[in-house]
């Protein structure tokens, strides 16, 4: 496997819906009897870079790989590695994934540090959860169990509850529920709803609509009138045209996905009367068929009492992990072959422009404006919109583009100027105000 034809698990969207549909299939192969398999990666080395907390993902990745006959190397701590010298995560994976390893995972706590670690290692790179941007692995846990539990993924209603900002797993979720025109509620905490960031990315590349929703007979749930969302990728609703006047009435529900504060990535803000999931809420009648999900750990959002409804599947989530994560690494180590296309656009080879000045991530989480800030070269994904809008190839983040220099004439013009239109690709440099572009020593076109 060569560095050009490696492929990574950064984003969920690194895998095309067939592939995934096709891992299941491995994946329930493998979990029929787990102890199997211990030839088919024998020989290779995982390694497990962990710059977070964590128990599931890591163990699971860890056992997966021991199943499978491979060998497993982990730094699980990140005050015992080299990082607490000084050393980016670009250097240890490109010592880790040289002669030490031969799949990556890595978890990190800032946004898009995973699409670092995937450009730098030799080695497949998978993403363990990048700050509050993407779990896709836990995504492949969770559409693996329902895919199980309801037989298709096709048209479900599923309800995303909690801290929806900040979890990384919701994003990945949705990002695929979309893509399997799943219909999604979104049941926020106030403060907590889910990025505009993501919304936008749900609308332009997924062609989701979103509608105001009424889940009248969930109370606890939806915090404050209105907080709830309906966003669906297949079946527009026909309430939906008229949002203001009649908020699409949620009567039935697939599947609840509950999530934790997650108040290591907040900044103080409170989180009273988060909402629980309790046994009187699952006597709601629109709740009979719902299936009860949570990424763990649990905090208090699900209480004890529920986990003996069987309606409740977020331990077998958790287990489901092990041969969903085996598939995914058998065929990232070339051991296993899925016959489907990968997808079509691939996340690491989009057209990208490299920013030396002008704009920067305006999310400050942002591994680019991180650790990253002394080697990265800002990277953006240039959508053609007016005025442009420029995507962050690493954390996804969005930012508006004003402005636009050519490095050529040293000239900068607001982006619908004849002027700049014409600027060829390379020479461009975007700003998203004028005083950065004046900071960047690049005069005004029109003299200002
Ligand atoms: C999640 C995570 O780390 O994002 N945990 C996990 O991997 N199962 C969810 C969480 O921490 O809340």
């Amino acid at each position: 496997m060569t560095t050009e034809t490696k492929r990574d698990l950064v984003s969920i969207d690194d895998l095309s819906t067939d592939e995934i549909v096709q891992l299941f299939d491995h994946a329930d192969r493998f979990r029929e009897e787990l102890r199997g398999w211990s030839d088919v990666c024998r020989g290779s080395i995982m390694a497990t870079l962990f710059f977070e907390p964590s128990t599931r993902t890591r163990l699971s990745f860890e056992s997966a790989m021991l199943r499978l006959g491979g060998g497993v190397v982990t730094a699980a701590d990140v005050a015992t590695t080299s990082q607490v010298k000084g050393e980016s995560l670009a250097d240890t994976v490109r010592v880790v994934g040289g002669s030490y390893a031969d799949i990556l995972v890595v978890r990190h706590p800032q946004d898009g540090a995973a699409r670092v670690a995937a450009r730098y290692a030799q080695v497949p790179v998978i993403n363990g959860g990048d700050g509050s941007h993407e779990h896709p692995t836990q995504t492949l846990c969770d559409l693996f169990t329902l895919w199980k539990e309801k037989g298709q993924l096709e048209g479900l209603d599923v309800v995303l509850c909690g801290d929806l900002r900040y979890s990384r797993t919701i994003h990945s979720f949705a990002y695929a529920l979309a893509r399997f025109k799943a219909n999604i509620v979104t049941l926020p905490y106030p403060g907590f709803e889910l990025p505009q960031y993501v919304i936008d990315r749900l609308r332009r590349d997924f062609g989701v609509q979103a509608s105001v929703a009424s889940v009248g007979d969930l109370p606890g749930l939806a915090v404050g009138e209105n907080s709830a969302a309906y966003l669906t990728a297949s079946k527009p609703h026909q309430l939906a045209l008229f949002t203001h006047l009649t908020p699409y009435q949620v009567q039935h529900i697939d599947a609840i996905y509950m999530t934790r504060a997650q108040r290591e990535r907040h900044s103080g803000e409170s989180t009273e009367n988060y909402p629980r999931i309790s046994r009187d809420l699952m006597r709601a009648a629109s709740m009979k068929d719902a299936r009860v999900m949570h990424p763990l750990p649990r905090v208090d959002e699900i209480s004890y009492e529920v986990d003996s409804d069987p309606r409740s599947v977020y331990f077998r989530q958790a287990e489901l992990g092990v041969p969903i994560r085996m598939a995914l690494m058998a065929f990232l180590l070339g051991k296993i072959e899925l016959t489907a296309s990968p997808p079509d656009f691939l996340s690491t080879t989009f057209g990208s422009v490299a920013q030396r000045g002008g704009v920067s991530c305006g999310n400050e989480k942002c591994v680019t404006n991180g650790e990253g800030v002394r080697y990265l070269v800002r990277d953006f994904r240039v959508l053609d919109t007016s005025p442009p809008v420029l995507v962050c190839a690493y954390c996804g983040k969005e930012t508006i583009a004003l402005f636009i220099g050519n490095v050529k004439s040293g000239l900068f013009h607001c982006h619908n100027a004849a002027e700049a239109v014409r600027i060829e690709s390379p020479d461009r440099v975007y700003f998203e105000s004028e005083e950065q572009a004046l900071s960047a020593e690049f005069s005004s076109a029109g003299g200002a």
